[in-house]
């Protein structure tokens, strides 16, 4: 069958699918309009696709051979899933192999504000290191401090456990209770507006829906300590970008570290200013090893989807029941 892959990912996939099937790779190593996908993904059977492709309705509907969409990321909200279900197409992610490597960048990020890394950085580069003062760069301990999970997910659980060594009280927020992080680190299930005023540090890491839109905005900044720290590594609408730049220009928590934003990739101007602001591309899970990993693992539940079966990691398994 066919199988078109909207950009290139690592080798190892891509010969993956080759043993199993015809693989076309966009030549264009930039964002496919859905125009660009409609055309270009025509006679294919399988899409390969990225989370900065949107794989809504008139996409699957103007794709006439489609039977399986394998998304290369563990967040599926670029896909219309419900449309896809309704045509009996199985959608897949990319689960486990990057909960880690996110984790670790949550963590970078962590530091990155909380002792104002990168604009240390920049003071050096700028030559204006004169010798070590006092009061220079100051910033938050870790150490012992709260941290607050919001979405106790794969993600936000190796976010957490990873905290072991900085000996922190961990509150977090989730639907349902999360034993691994109240046997291992005595975590506290609690609700929003508890987390958000009694964490140093809080962390998001729910999937982008309908109810987490927005779920930070003016309100929950205003809820949250003068010296906390706030990080992103989600999906940037989670937060209203527009609060939380007014909330870091007034000062009015201690830092935020961003790897995703509202209208990604792009990055408001204001945003930009701001040296209480840690900005990244969304890396989160870009290590070589683990792109490799997604790569395989996308590859994988396309041919398994092909072929008939459920793939592995199959976010609507109810087209199969
Ligand atoms: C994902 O897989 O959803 C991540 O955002 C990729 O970095």
């Amino acid at each position: 069958m066919k199988v078109f892959v909207t950009r290139k990912i690592p080798e190892s996939g891509i010969n993956l699918l080759k043993d199993h099937h015809t693989v076309t790779v966009s030549k264009k190593d930039k964002v496919l309009s859905k125009t660009e996908i409609i055309d270009q993904a025509q006679d294919a059977e399988g899409l390969l696709c990225l989370l900065t492709d949107t794989i809504d309705s008139e996409v699957i509907s103007s794709l006439p051979n489609l039977k399986m969409i394998a998304n290369y990321a563990v967040g599926f909200n670029n896909v219309d899933v419900k449309v896809a279900t309704q045509k009996k197409i199985p959608v897949s992610n990319t689960p486990e192999v990057l909960t880690d490597t996110t984790a670790e960048l949550a963590w970078a990020l962590v530091f990155s504000v909380a002792r104002r890394i990168v604009e240390s950085d920049s003071f050096c580069r700028d030559g204006k290191f004169e010798g070590w003062g006092p009061m220079l760069m100051l910033g938050q301990d870790v150490t012992k401090k709260t941290l607050g999970i919001i979405g106790a997910g794969r993600i936000g659980t190796a976010m957490a456990l990873k905290s072991k060594g900085f000996n922190m009280n961990i509150l977090y927020v989730d639907p349902e209770h999360n034993s691994v992080l109240e046997s291992k680190l005595n975590a506290k299930k609690t609700d929003l507006t508890t987390l958000l005023s009694t964490s140093d540090i809080v962390s998001l890491h729910v999937p982008l829906t309908d109810d987490t839109y927005h779920l930070i905005g003016e309100k929950e900044l205003d809820s949250m300590k003068e010296t906390a720290v706030l990080i992103n590594t989600s999906r940037g609408p989670i937060i209203n970008e527009n609060a939380l730049i007014k909330a870091l220009e007034n000062n009015q928590i201690f830092g935020a570290g961003l790897d995703v934003y509202e209208q990604e990739p792009k990055i408001p101007k204001r945003l930009k200013q701001l040296n209480n602001a840690v900005i990244l591309p969304h890396i989160g899970s870009a290590t070589r090893e683990t792109r490799s990993k997604m790569a395989d693992m996308a590859a994988e539940n396309m041919i398994q989807g092909l072929n008939g079966k459920q793939p592995s990691n199959c976010v609507n398994p109810e087209v199969f029941e």
